[in-house]
């Protein structure tokens, strides 16, 4: 069985991220989500609120499995069996960075490889960025995020009051 990582921070987990997942799952016969802790970030949502939010985006989708994970990716993908890491990239920034992580991860365990998968053309804009610069300035999210994971952002942005209106 073949079976790849995406990991990230999924801060939180956008339509755009949602995309390369389903288009992974046409080469994998499994795909992990893997919630994860970049230590240069800092984050809107904590690693259990990232976790649920991507748990709920991707209900209904099947072979694929979430997980939250403090540790190493290197490591991680042993663990869980994965051949490949597969990360989105929406432009050439997008591009260097990812390619430098994979130069990294590599690095720390040869065997497992990194492919680099262009977003689709309509998705070019959604971001994890723009999804928190909305949520602080109080427009609408819902064209950007999974409508399974609506109600439950609604209530952290509620409790955590990052609305700034
Ligand atoms: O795109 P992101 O949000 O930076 O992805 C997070 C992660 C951890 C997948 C990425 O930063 C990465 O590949 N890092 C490599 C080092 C690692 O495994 N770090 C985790 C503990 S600091």
């Amino acid at each position: 069985m073949k079976i790849a990582v995406i990991p990230g921070s999924f801060d939180p987990m956008t339509v755009g991220h949602i995309d390369i997942i389903r288009r992974s799952l046409k080469i994998f016969d499994k795909v992990i989500v893997a919630v994860m802790i970049n230590d240069k970030k800092s984050y809107m949502f904590s690693l259990d609120e990232r976790y649920e939010i991507a748990r709920l985006s991707c209900e209904g989708l099947e072979n694929v499995e979430v997980i939250a994970d403090r540790g190493l990716l290197s490591e991680l993908a042993d663990r869980v069996g994965a051949c490949a890491v597969v990360k989105g990239v929406r432009n050439e920034d997008d591009y260097r960075y990812e390619a430098e992580m994979a130069y990294y991860n590599r690095f720390k365990n040869p065997r497992v490889e990194t492919l680099i998968m262009p977003c689709d053309n309509a998705l070019d804009s959604v971001s994890s960025t723009e999804l928190r610069r909305r949520i602080a300035d109080g427009r609408d999210i819902s064209d950007i995020i999974s409508a399974n994971a609506v109600t439950y952002i609604d209530g952290l942005i509620k409790e955590k009051g990052i609305c700034k209106k």
